[in-house]
């Protein structure tokens, strides 16, 4: 996560899930996120419109700037970049599934640290159910 916290972003994009650390997302993918939070993953995360003019911001200037992270997200979503695929291909599909895991999009599972923004390979647990 970026050194200059925002605490909009905390208060408003982590209570269904974690705060995803913006470097995960190329610019045009967050824009492209945040363009449709009426009809966020069949739910409805729209914020008052100058929240979400900083909140964009926030995100367009700490987005990804390393090539790999940077491709248009599939469906907006991080877990369907080809970096994300290609990190997570020894994970089995069943293990995706259990109760402890939940979703691919629940980082915090297997990796302990990931609410810091830490996905370190020493710091992976999955869930044995
Ligand atoms: C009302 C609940 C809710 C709020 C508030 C919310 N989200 Fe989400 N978000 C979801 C759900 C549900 C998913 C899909 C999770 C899944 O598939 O397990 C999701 C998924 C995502 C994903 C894709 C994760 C992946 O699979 O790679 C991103 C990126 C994201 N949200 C960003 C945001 C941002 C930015 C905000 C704040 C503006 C926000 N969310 C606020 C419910 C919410
Ligand atoms: C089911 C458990 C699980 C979930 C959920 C999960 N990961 Fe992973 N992740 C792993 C495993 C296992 C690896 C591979 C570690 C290795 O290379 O040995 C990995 C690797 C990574 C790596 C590369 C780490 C490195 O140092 O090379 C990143 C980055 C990463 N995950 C991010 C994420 C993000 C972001 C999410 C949520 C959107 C997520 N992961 C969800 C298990 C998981």
């Amino acid at each position: 996560m970026p050194a200059n916290a925002l605490a909009s972003y905390e208060s408003e994009c982590a209570s269904c899930h974690m705060a995803y650390p913006p470097a995960l997302l190329g610019e045009q993918s967050w824009k492209n996120v945040m363009s449709g939070l009426n009809k966020h993953f069949g739910t409805d995360a729209s914020v008052d419109p100058k929240i979400q003019t900083e909140i964009t911001s926030w995100l367009l200037k700490n987005a990804a700037t390393r090539q790999k992270y940077s491709e248009i997200a599939p469906d907006d979503r991080i877990t369907k970049t080809t970096w994300f695929i290609r990190e997570h291909d020894e994970v089995r599909p069943d293990i995706w599934k259990r109760a402890g895991v939940k979703s691919p999009s629940n980082c915090g599972a297997c990796h302990s640290d990931a609410a810091k923004g830490t996905f370190s390979e020493n710091n992976i647990q999955i869930p044995s159910k």
